[in-house]
């Protein structure tokens, strides 16, 4: 793989709402960022992989007074359901911001201070129709029949209040000008459309602040009035730079990592991270993030999931069912990551079994058992300069390390993926046609222990490449190859070493001793079909 120029690279996930348990849409973004986090720092780069929660606003004080709960004693409940979830999907973030952290707080009111400064900020009047679900005004024209909003299929609420404002239309020309400059800025392509035709429309300021409602910061200037919520959540991204016990204040959180490298989404707040918050920036002269790409909507078995439907996913009882790396690697293979993905059990099994267990796993069963009764358990003597140039594996793998690496940086998962597996697929099918062991009968041991060496080699690269994806299968296949290495965790610093050996073809050391042959991924079965 290439390294890129930055050294360090800080990515947020969105800040999820707490109105709920997480859901396999929370679930499918954090799994990205954690791919991309690990990807870079197998490159040796500093990350910093930002997640956490939006706690405040109507929808979460509802939702609490609902289950006859404080406010915030709900927040900590649903927090540690996430912070479970992100442990069982192997998700190594950083920091986990939370919005109703105190320190947040500060970071708002002096973030707020300074767009007041600019003038950015006044009075107005609000009339319209409210989706507590979205926490969002709705246009008329986008409203359902009976007045329902798209998204949550439930009525919108008619608000008639004084509001402060944000002035985003002052900012109109100089988002223009942002996204011509920097084509790359909203990804993929559709979106960035999207939103450019949202802005050539024409921008109208949007209101910051809130009445009648308690579950929120009060508004510095006006403390009869609450902040809206996705001002005060937005502004988590900064608060989650703060280190543990610096100062809570704007110039020691944005210090170190800002600004922000990449914004995960899902194309449903793309307007809020592409519009407001550039808009929020360029008000409080801040350097904007460099990039927002918004990823598509799951579905499952072709509908759209939903509590009202009855067919969510939980993705807590997937992991539990299918295990970690199963999960990953369904979701990051299977669905083009820029648009919309469908979950079906049977596809979901398929896939990971044909790819983890009848590929990956067989190809390196298989020939670790030849290795043992070939080699005496030991990766093949050979000189690794003798593998001729047109070998077919060592074609592929040489190419592959630089493939996979552009895949990853432009979220091509599904891409990395098979580019990685392509290597297993074509060393199937090179020992089949090689037939070593006729060979070995043949008492031709010095083409076996090239066929053996090639072959091991392209899985032990394809499990590298494929470690931000499922690193848990990967390591366990180093270590069947004789390796001491955990690929789960940070090598402080060695990165960059350990890196440009492993990424390239012939990484594999001629020989070390082999690990014990035993699967290394079990095949899934569906649930039992339920009784007619
Ligand atoms: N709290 C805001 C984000 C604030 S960021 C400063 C929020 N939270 S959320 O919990 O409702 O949504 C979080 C993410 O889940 C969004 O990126 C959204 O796109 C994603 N998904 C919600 N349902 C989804 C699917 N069915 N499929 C894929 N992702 C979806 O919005």
């Amino acid at each position: 793989m290439t390294s890129s120029q930055t050294r360090r690279f800080a990515l947020t996930t969105p800040l999820y709402y707490v109105n709920d348990l997480p859901h396999i849409g929370s679930a499918y973004t954090t799994m990205a960022a954690d791919a991309i986090a690990r990807f870079h720092r197998l490159q040796g780069h500093e990350v910093l992989l930002i997640t956490g929660t939006d706690e405040h606003g109507q929808k979460i004080q509802r939702t609490a007074e609902q289950r006859g709960k404080a406010p915030q004693d709900h927040c900590d409940e649903i927090v540690a359901g996430y912070k479970d979830l992100w442990q069982r999907l192997n998700i190594q973030y950083d920091r986990f911001s939370r919005t109703t952290s105190p320190r947040h707080g500060q970071i708002v009111a002096e973030f707020f201070q300074r767009v007041w400064d600019k003038g950015d900020i006044c009075q107005g009047h609000q009339q319209g129709w409210y989706c507590v679900g979205c926490e969002e005004f709705k246009e008329e024209r986008d409203l359902l029949e009976d007045n329902h909003c798209p998204i949550h299929k439930r009525p919108v609420e008619w608000r008639d209040e004084q509001n402060y404002f944000f002035r985003l239309s002052k900012y109109q020309d100089d988002l223009l000008q942002l996204f011509a400059d920097q084509p790359d800025f909203i990804q993929p392509t559709s979106r960035r459309n999207e939103v450019l035709s949202f802005v050539e429309r024409g921008l109208q300021d949007f209101s910051i602040s809130r009445v009648n409602l308690d579950w929120g910061f009060p508004v510095p200037a006006d403390d009869q009035h609450t902040l809206y919520v996705w001002f005060d959540a937005l502004l988590g991204y900064v608060t989650a730079l703060l280190d543990e016990d610096t100062e809570p204040t704007l110039d020691q959180a944005l210090s170190q990592w800002w600004p922000i490298n990449l914004h995960l989404i899902g194309k449903d707040i793309l307007r809020f991270h592409a519009v407001y918050w550039p808009a929020m920036l360029m008000s409080a002269d801040l350097p904007l993030p460099d990039r927002v790409f918004g990823h598509g909507f799951l579905t499952k078995d072709g509908q759209k999931m939903g509590k009202s439907l009855g067919n969510t996913l939980d993705p807590v009882e997937l992991v539990d069912r299918y295990g970690t790396d199963a999960v990953r690697y369904y979701f990051l293979k299977a669905l083009e990551f820029g648009r919309d993905g469908d979950f079906s059990e049977t596809r979901f099994i398929d896939v990971v079994n044909a790819d983890l267990a009848n590929s990956l796993g067989n190809l390196l069963n298989r020939t670790l058992k030849m290795a043992v009764k070939y080699c005496n358990g030991q990766v093949p003597d050979i000189d690794i300069q003798s593998i001729p140039e047109d070998h077919p594996l060592a074609q592929l793998g040489r190419k592959a390390g630089d493939q996979v690496a552009k895949a990853y940086q432009n979220l091509n998962f599904s891409q990395a993926c098979n580019i990685s597996l392509g290597l297993v697929k074509a060393g199937n099918q090179f020992i089949d046609e090689q037939a070593p062991w006729s060979l070995y009968k043949k008492g031709e041991q010095g083409l076996v222990n090239e066929i053996l060496y090639t072959v091991l080699e392209s899985v032990r690269l394809s499990a590298y490449l494929l470690t931000p994806v499922i690193p848990n299968l990967s390591t366990q296949i180093y270590q069947q190859l004789g390796f001491k290495l955990d690929l789960n965790v940070n090598h402080d610093g060695d990165e960059t070493t350990l890196h440009s050996i492993h990424s390239n073809w012939g990484g594999l050391p001629a020989n070390q001793i082999l690990g014990t042959p035993q699967p290394v991924f079990q095949k899934l079965e569906p649930l039992q079909a339920a009784a007619p």
